[in-house]
């Protein structure tokens, strides 16, 4: 499938996206043990995700969504985020942040400190995809969907230049 300018090709179909979002909710809902998570999904790319993965949790639970902004060149690690939309308190709330995909690692190395400065009870990373290869800083999820290669995808939320999004499965990059 062509996307723009680019050729991808099917990684991961709807159904298979959909078995693995049931059996890690079934794993969060295990480990919760009484918690009520207070969810935040980070804005754009983990809206589909997070609106699959919350539907299949059956708890009591918070949810509020971000936006980070980055700038470049402002600090030793070349990124400063700041947090768009996130009026609610988290203070002493047991955090689960949702996102689509952990690649270099560095926009949650960011916007980990910013949460931690909330003072919530807890911090728990929910990743659909992550890139192990990809990673610059040390931060893994306590929940993956699935480990990937590090090459770029799209779709399920996920964009290649602001399109691709609305696709109901997975695309990879096609070589060559
Ligand atoms: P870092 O490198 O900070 O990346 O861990 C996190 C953000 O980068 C975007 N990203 C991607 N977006 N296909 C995408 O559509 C990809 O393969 C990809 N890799 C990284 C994404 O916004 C993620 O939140
Ligand atoms: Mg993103």
């Amino acid at each position: 499938m062509i996307i723009k300018d680019k050729e991808f090709e099917i990684y991961l179909s709807k159904e298979e996206i959909a078995e693995r979002i049931s059996s890690l909710a079934n794993e969060i809902e295990n480990n919760l043990d009484g918690i009520k998570p207070t969810f935040i999904s980070i804005l754009n790319g983990s809206y589909i995700f997070t609106a699959d993965l919350l539907r299949a949790l059956d708890i009591e639970c918070e949810v509020s969504f971000v936006k980070l902004a980055s700038y470049k060149g402002t600090s030793s690690t070349g990124n400063v985020i700041s947090i768009i939309g996130l009026e609610q308190s988290i203070h002493n709330k047991d955090v689960f942040i949702i996102e689509d995909i952990i690649d270099t690692g560095v926009t949650l190395a960011n916007f980990i400190p910013d949460i931690q400065q909330r003072n919530p009870k807890s911090i728990t990373i929910i990743s659909l995809l992550s890139k192990p290869e990809a990673r610059k800083v040390p931060i893994e999820a306590n929940y993956v969907g699935f480990e990937i290669p590090n090459k770029f995808v799209v779709g399920y939320g996920l964009d290649y230049d602001g399109l691709g999004r609305n696709l109901s499965d997975l695309y990879i990059l096609k070589e060559g």
